[in-house]
C-alpha cells in the first residue's frame, strides 16, 4: 500500500531512491515518482503512471533532453513513491510526489487522510489551485502555508500540519530551501529510519535501504523525524523530543533479490522449508515453548477462556487452521473472524479473552483496528507477525514472530507456511500454560513439527506434475477447491492464490457443503481440486470425501486429488493424483498448500500475468 523512500547523503539521491522504489514496488504499482533538490537548488520531479519501468523511461527521456551534464535529476537529497491508488485514478497527475504552487515542497504519502475534503475546501476557499484529485496534495499546500506563516523550518511546519490531519499517513517531505534535510512523519502507517555513515534513509520498510545499511530505527506512532547527513532528530506531534528504538536488520540483501528465479514468488515457494524451520527453532528453548515478547503475566494465558483469531487474506486462512489446533490441544473455544468485520459487530470480549492477530506485515489497517478494539474491551492481544517492530506487534501484549524473511511476491507463500507453523506453536504454548498436555506430549508434537521442513522439501521435489497439469487447465473457466477439516482452509487458500494470480474464478468449499448448492456449478471438464484427509488419521472423513469425489466425478468434473502417499482409494477415484508425504493431520496444511501455490503461479504464467505483482493488489493494505 504505497512505498516511500527518502534519502540525504553524498550519493546520487536519484539512484538511491530508484533502487529503494524497486524494492518497495510490491507495496503498490499504480504509479511511481521521484523528487530531488538539484545542484542548482531547484525541486525537480518526475512521475509516471504504471510500473517503475515507465518512470525509468521518463527519466531517460528527460536526461536526453537536458543540457545539464549530470542530468536534470542530479542531487543528494530526494524522495520517491510507488503508489497503490486510493483517492484519484492511477494517472500521471495523481502520481506522487506532489508539490505546492511555488514548487518549494515535495511530499509523498502513504495512507488516507480522512478529513481531506474539509482541508481541500479550505485551501480552495483560500484561492489555492489543486492539480490532482489526491488527498496527499493538500499536505504540500498546507506545509507551504505554514512556512509562509513563519514556521521555523520544515519539521515544525510538518508537525503543525500533522496535528490537523485525521486518518492514516506516512509522509516524507523535501523543502527546496533546506536541501540538507528530509522530514518524515507517521500515524498508523509504517516508516523506518536507516542509519548510514554520513548519510541517512527513510523507508516504508527496511527493504528500501537494505543495500546500504542494516542499522535501523523504529519510529513510533505520531512521531516525526528529521534526517540530515550528520544524524537524525525525532519528536512527537506535540513537539517533545523522543528516542527511537534502534535495531539491526537480521536478513541479507540476497533475501530481497530474485536469486536466479524469474519471480520472487517462485523463490519464496522454495524457501518454505527454511521459513518453517527458522520459525520452529526460535520458539522451543530448553524443552519449553517461548514467545518473543511477553508484556503480560503468564497466569493470563492460563486463565484464557475464549480465543478469537482476527486476520485478513491468507493470514485468515492460517487462523482457520489455528482453530483446529488450539481447540484440539487446549479445549478452549476459538472463533476466527475476518479482521475487517470484527470490530463492527460488537464481539463479546472480556479480560479472559485472548485475541490472536495474525499479520505478515503487522500493518494491515483492518487487523490493527481489530487489535485496538480488542484492547479497548480489555482482552489480551497476541500478535503473530513477520515484521519486527511493526505497529500490530507494538500494540500487542505478546508477540510470536514468524521467521520467514522478507516476502516480496504479493501473494503470500512462505509467510503463510510460517504463520501456520506459528499458530501450531501457539496451540502448544497454550496447552503448556493450561496444562492440557504433559511436557513429553508437547515435546512429541514439537518433534513432529520439526520433521516438517524435510517433508516440505520432499513435496517440492515432486511438484513437476503439478506444473504440467497447470498448463493443461490454464484455459478453464473456473476451478473449484474442496476440503474438509484442516483441508478446508487449504482449499480456501488454493482458491485465493488462483484468483489473485491468474484472475480466474476459483472458490473453496467444505466438501460436505457442496451438495447444498455449489454442486450446481459442476459441468463436464470443470477442474476440481480435492484436498484429501488421511485414510489413517481421519478414516471417517476420508470415507466421506471419497463419496464427495464420486458425486462430482459422476457429473463430469475433472478431479485433481491431493492425497497422502499410499492412499490407494484416492488413487482409484482421481483423474489426476498428486501424492504427498504422510504427515499428522493438524500439520498437513504445511504440505497440501504447496502444490496449490505452484498450480496458481504456473497457471498465471501460462496466461501471461506478472506473478509477483497481480493487478489491483498490494501486499500490505494500510487503509480500511
Ligand atoms: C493483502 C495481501 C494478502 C495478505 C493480506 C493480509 O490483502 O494481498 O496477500 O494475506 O493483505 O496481510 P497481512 O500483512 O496482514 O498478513
Amino acid at each position: 500500500m504505497c512505498g516511500i523512500v527518502g534519502y540525504v547523503g553524498p550519493r546520487s539521491a536519484l539512484e538511491v531512491v530508484m533502487q529503494g522504489l524497486r524494492r518497495l514496488e510490491y507495496r503498490g504499482y499504480d504509479s511511481a515518482g521521484v523528487a530531488v533538490i538539484s545542484e542548482s537548488g531547484e525541486l525537480r520531479t518526475a512521475k509516471k503512471a504504471g510500473r517503475i519501468e515507465n518512470l525509468d523511461a521518463e527519466l531517460a527521456l528527460a536526461a536526453g533532453q537536458s543540457d545539464d551534464a549530470d542530468g536534470p535529476m542530479a542531487g543528494h537529497t530526494g524522495v520517491g513513491h510507488t503508489r497503490w491508488a486510493t483517492h484519484g485514478a492511477p494517472n500521471d497527475q495523481n502520481a506522487h510526489p506532489h508539490s505546492d504552487a511555488t514548487h518549494r515542497i515535495a511530499v509523498v504519502h502513504n495512507g488516507i487522510i480522512e478529513n481531506f475534503s474539509e482541508l481541500r475546501s479550505g485551501l480552495e476557499f483560500a484561492g489555492v489551485e489543486l492539480v490532482s484529485e489526491t488527498d496527499s496534495e493538500t499536505v504540500a499546500h498546507l506545509v507551504a502555508a505554514e512556512l509562509d506563516a513563519g514556521a521555523p523550518g520544515l519539521a515544525e511546519a510538518v508537525r503543525r500540519v500533522c496535528c490537523r490531519l485525521q486518518g492514516a499517513f506516512t509522509l516524507v517531505l523535501l523543502d527546496r530551501d533546506h536541501p540538507e534535510t528530509v522530514v518524515g512523519a507517521r500515524r498508523n502507517s509504517p516508516l523506518v529510519l536507516g542509519l548510514g555513515e554520513g548519510e541517512n534513509f527513510l523507508g516504508s520498510d527496511v527493504a528500501a535501504f537494505i543495500s546500504y545499511t542494516k542499522e535501523a530505527v523504529e519510529l513510533g506512532q505520531d512521531q516525526l523525524v528529521e534526517i540530515s547527513r550528520e544524524g537524525y532528530r525525532i519528536i512527537d506531534f506535540d513537539g517533545v523530543g523522543v528516542e527511537g528504538k534502534p535495531f539491526t536488520i537480521d536478513w541479507d540483501l540476497a533475501a530481497a533479490e530474485k536469486g536466479g528465479y524469474d519471480y520472487f514468488m517462485l523463490k519464496e515457494i522454495q524457501e518454505q522449508p527454511t521459513a518453517v524451520a527458522d520459525t520452529l527453532r526460535a520458539h522451543y528453548l530448553d524443552g519449553r515453548i517461548a514467545l518473543d515478547e511477553q508484556r503480560l503475566d503468564s497466569s493470563v494465558l492460563r486463565e484464557v477462556d475464549k480465543v478469537f483469531v482476527v486476520a485478513c487474506g491468507s493470514a485468515y486462512h492460517a487462523g482457520l487452521i489455528a482453530k483446529h489446533a488450539i481447540e484440539h490441544w487446549t479445549r478452549i473455544p476459538v472463533e476466527v473472524e475476518m479482521a475487517s468485520e470484527f470490530r463492527y459487530r460488537d464481539p463479546v470480549l472480556d479480560q479472559q479473552t485472548l485475541v490472536v492477530a495474525i499479520s505478515q506485515s503487522g500493518e494491515t489497517a483492518d487487523t490493527l483496528e481489530a487489535v485496538r478494539h480488542a484492547k479497548e474491551q480489555r482482552a489480551t492481544v497476541l500478535a503473530i507477525c513477520n515484521t519486527n517492530g511493526a505497529q500490530i506487534p507494538r500494540e500487542a501484549d505478546a508477540v510470536l514472530y514468524t521467521h520467514a524473511g522478507p516476502e516480496i511476491g504479493v501473494a503470500a507463500t512462505k509467510t503463510f507456511s510460517a504463520q501456520v507453523t506459528a499458530v501450531l506453536i501457539l496451540g502448544l504454548a497454550l496447552a503448556e500454560a493450561r496444562g492440557t498436555k504433559y511436557g513429553d506430549e508437547i515435546a512429541a508434537e514439537y518433534e513432529a513439527l520439526q520433521a516438517m521442513p524435510a517433508l516440505i522439501t520432499e513435496t517440492l521435489t515432486v511438484i513437476e506434475p503439478v506444473r504440467v497439469l497447470a498448463r493443461e487447465i490454464a484455459d478453464s473457466k473456473a476451478v473449484l477447491f474442496l476440503g474438509r477439516h484442516v483441508g478446508y482452509p487449504v482449499a480456501l487458500e488454493g482458491a485465493l492464490k488462483l484468483k489473485e494470480l491468474a484472475y480466474m474464478h476459483a472458490e473453496g468449499f467444505p466438501a460436505g457443503e457442496l451438495k447444498h448448492g455449489p454442486i450446481a456449478l459442476i459441468e463436464p471438464g470443470l477442474p476440481v481440486v480435492v484436498v484429501m484427509p488421511s485414510p489413517v488419521g481421519r478414516p471417517l472423513l476420508h470415507q466421506k470425501m471419497l463419496s464427495n469425489i464420486a458425486e462430482i466425478s459422476a457429473r463430469g468434473a475433472r478431479t485433481i486429488v491431493l492425497a497422502e502417499q499410499g492412499d490407494l482409494m484416492a488413487a482409484k477415484h482421481a483423474a489426476h493424483l498428486i501424492e504427498l508425504p504422510v504427515a499428522p493431520t493438524l500439520l498437513s496444511p504445511l504440505l497440501t498448500t504447496i502444490p496449490l501455490q505452484v498450480l496458481a503461479a504456473e497457471i498465471a504464467q501460462s496466461r501471461g500475468f506478472d506473478v509477483d505483482k497481480p493487478r489491483n493488489l498490494a501486499k500490505s493494505v494500510t487503509v480500511e
